[in-house]
C-alpha cells in the first residue's frame, strides 16, 4: 500500500463530511476554524471541494491574496488553501478522480502547513474520490458528519458511516445543522422537526456533537467573507460553535486514549 504522507507539524486532521450536498459543511469548517482559533489553537483550512470551493469567499479572500507560493494565504489567524485561490471562481474545476487525488496530494505536499493543531478539511458532498484519496493519502484523525434534521435518515448517515470504516476513519461526532429558528420572542421554532440528529447519532452510536439554529445571519456573514463567529464572537451562535468545537476535542481526546497501546514486548 501507498506510504501516507507525512504532515509532522500538524496534530489533527479533521474531515467535515456529509453524505448530501448544501447541508452547511463548509459553513460549519470555516465556523468551527475559527471557534478552535478563538480557543487559542494554531489552525489550518483545507477545501477539499475542488468542483465546486466555497472556503475562499466564506473567508473574503480572492485568488489575488495568494501570492503564488508554497505559502498558504492567512485570513483572520487560520491558514487557507484552497481550489478557488488557484482557478478563477467562474473557472469550473472539471476534473476527473485521479485529477483530484493529485490536487489533494497538492495541497498537502507542496504547501507548507508549519505547526497546527488543527487542519480541518471542508469535504466535498458524498462518499467518493476525494474522500477515499484523502484517507488514503493522510492519516486522518476523525471526520465530523454534518446534517440536517429532515434527512436525518439512518440509511444517509449509514452510507456516510461505512464508507470511513472503510478507510478507517474513526467518526468523531454528528451536527445538526438549521436545527431550529429562534423567533423575535425567543421561542425556538424546530421547523423541519426536533431531535432527528440526537436521536440518530444514539441509534449509530455517534457521539452528538451539537445543534446549529438556522439565522440569516449565518448566511450573511459566510456571504460577506467574515463566518459569525468571527463577526460576532459574543452572540449566542458564535458560542454554540465554540461548544461544538469544545465537544470535538474532547472526542478526539477520547480516541486518542482508546488507542490500544503497544503490546509488551518480550525480547
Ligand atoms: N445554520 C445556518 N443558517 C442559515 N444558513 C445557513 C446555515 N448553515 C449554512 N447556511 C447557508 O446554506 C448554504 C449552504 O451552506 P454550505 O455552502 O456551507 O453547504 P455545503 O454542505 O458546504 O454545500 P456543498 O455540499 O455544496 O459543499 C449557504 O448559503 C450557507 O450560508
Ligand atoms: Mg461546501
Amino acid at each position: 500500500m501507498q506510504q501516507k504522507i507525512d504532515l509532522p507539524g500538524v496534530r489533527h486532521i479533521v474531515a467535515v463530511a456529509s453524505a448530501k450536498g448544501g447541508v452547511g459543511k463548509s459553513t460549519v469548517t470555516a465556523n468551527l476554524a475559527l471557534a478552535l482559533k478563538a480557543q487559542g489553537h494554531r489552525v489550518g483550512l483545507m477545501d477539499a471541494d475542488i468542483y465546486g470551493p466555497s472556503l475562499p469567499q466564506m473567508l473574503g479572500v480572492t485568488t489575488d491574496e495568494w501570492d503564488r507560493t508554497p505559502e498558504p494565504v492567512e485570513k483572520y489567524g487560520v491558514k487557507l488553501m484552497s481550489m478557488g485561490l488557484l482557478i478563477d471562481p467562474d473557472q469550473a474545476a472539471a476534473m476527473r478522480g485521479p485529477m483530484i487525488h493529485k490536487y489533494l496530494q497538492a495541497f498537502l505536499t507542496q504547501f507548507q502547513w508549519g505547526e497546527l493543531d488543527f487542519l480541518l478539511v471542508d469535504m466535498p458532498p458524498g462518499t467518493g474520490d476525494a474522500q477515499m484519496s484523502l484517507a488514503q493519502l493522510v492519516p486522518v484523525t476523525g471526520a465530523v458528519v454534518v446534517t440536517l434534521p429532515q434527512q436525518v435518515s439512518v440509511a444517509v448517515v449509514r452510507r456516510g458511516l461505512a464508507m470511513f470504516q472503510t478507510v478507517r476513519v474513526p467518526v468523531l461526532g454528528l451536527i445538526e445543522n438549521m436545527s431550529y429558528f429562534v423567533a423575535d420572542d425567543g421561542k425556538r421554532y424546530y421547523i423541519f422537526g426536533q431531535g432527528g440528529g440526537e436521536r440518530i447519532a444514539r441509534e449509530t452510536g455517534i457521539p452528538f456533537l451539537g445543534s446549529i439554529p438556522i439565522d440569516p445571519r449565518i448566511t450573511e456573514s459566510g456571504d460577506r467573507g467574515d463566518p459569525i463567529v468571527h463577526a460576532e464572537p459574543n452572540s449566542s451562535i458564535a458560542q454554540t460553535y465554540l461548544q461544538i468545537a469544545q465537544r470535538m476535542k474532547a472526542e478526539l481526546d477520547r480516541c486518542a486514549r482508546e488507542v490500544a497501546p503497544l503490546p509488551e514486548l518480550d525480547l
